[in-house]
């Protein structure tokens, strides 16, 4: 059985319950290129965590580290989520044992419907969201099954991104800027799936270059500046904090 660090003895934030994300001493390269220099960070069951930061901060660098991508490298640390150690794990098994990312890129398979995009994530048990009921958090994907998922508008992708990880059985969805690039109205609907998301339960992390919006739905934040973490807190503790939004976010 796999026992889990209490990191809390590490001179890691003091924290009442155990985490359900946590994430110790994590470094990561690429190459030579010594990228996050060695950040702890719990994740609670439920809770949205923004993690914020400036371009080239190590926000994606952090996520894809999380998700065991075989780039970057981590070569120290530990990630336990749900007293699973991540860090033995490959990115198939990470994925298996409950991490759902969803890169910036969005990643629709060409040649595949919406439909087809959906049903490939479900190929395998455990089975996460049905269709149907994906189809009731996005209306939209419900409206275009049938269209190829590369010709939906960007706004439309980046739901199909998000309803393709929820389709499987996820324990954490890690969002790399869900909003970029979308209109406003988009912006909310996508935030308003979100909310509901976490009202069923979902535990999220969700990096923004659009802290504001981020932190209205977020519980928590984080802020990384050259790969290490300046700020741990409540969401509303950083928007109240003038210095530290006009210092790290340009807010
Ligand atoms: N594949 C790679 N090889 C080498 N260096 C990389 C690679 N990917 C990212 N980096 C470097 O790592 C650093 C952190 O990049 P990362 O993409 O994690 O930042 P970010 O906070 O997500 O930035 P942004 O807000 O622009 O998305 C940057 O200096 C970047 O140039
Ligand atoms: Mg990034």
């Amino acid at each position: 059985m796999n026992v889990r660090p209490d990191f809390s003895k590490h001179g890691n934030k003091a924290e009442t319950a155990p985490a359900f994300l946590s994430v110790w001493d994590m470094h990561s390269y690429y190459g030579e290129s010594y990228i996050v220099q060695g950040i702890n960070f719990n994740v609670h069951e439920g809770e949205i965590l923004a993690l914020l930061g400036r371009n080239g901060a190590g926000k994606t660098t952090t996520l894809r580290s999380i998700a065991r991508m075989d780039s970057p490298q981590v070569n120290h640390g530990e990630i336990w989520l749900d007293h699973q150690p991540l860090h033995k794990m490959a990115s198939y098994e990470a994925a298996a044992a409950g991490l759902g990312l969803v890169p910036e890129d969005r990643c629709i398979i060409p040649g595949l419907t919406v439909e087809e995009n959906l049903q490939l994530a479900q190929i395998a048990p455990p089975i996460g969201w049905s269709l149907d009921r994906l189809y009731d958090l996005f209306p939209r994907l419900g409206e275009r099954r049938k269209q190829e998922g590369v010709t939906l508008s960007g706004g439309e992708q980046q739901m199909l991104s998000i309803a393709r990880a929820l389709a499987r059985d996820i324990k954490v969805l890690l969002l790399d800027e869900p909003y970029e690039g979308l209109a406003p109205v988009i912006v909310d609907e996508i935030e308003k799936t979100l909310r509901h998301v976490k009202e069923q339960g979902m535990t999220t992390i969700l990096v923004e270059q659009n802290a504001v919006r981020a932190l209205q739905l977020a519980d928590r934040a984080i802020i990384l500046d050259t790969g290490s973490i300046v700020f741990d807190g409540t969401a509303a503790e950083v928007l109240e904090n003038e210095s530290l939004r006009a210092e790290y976010l340009a807010i």
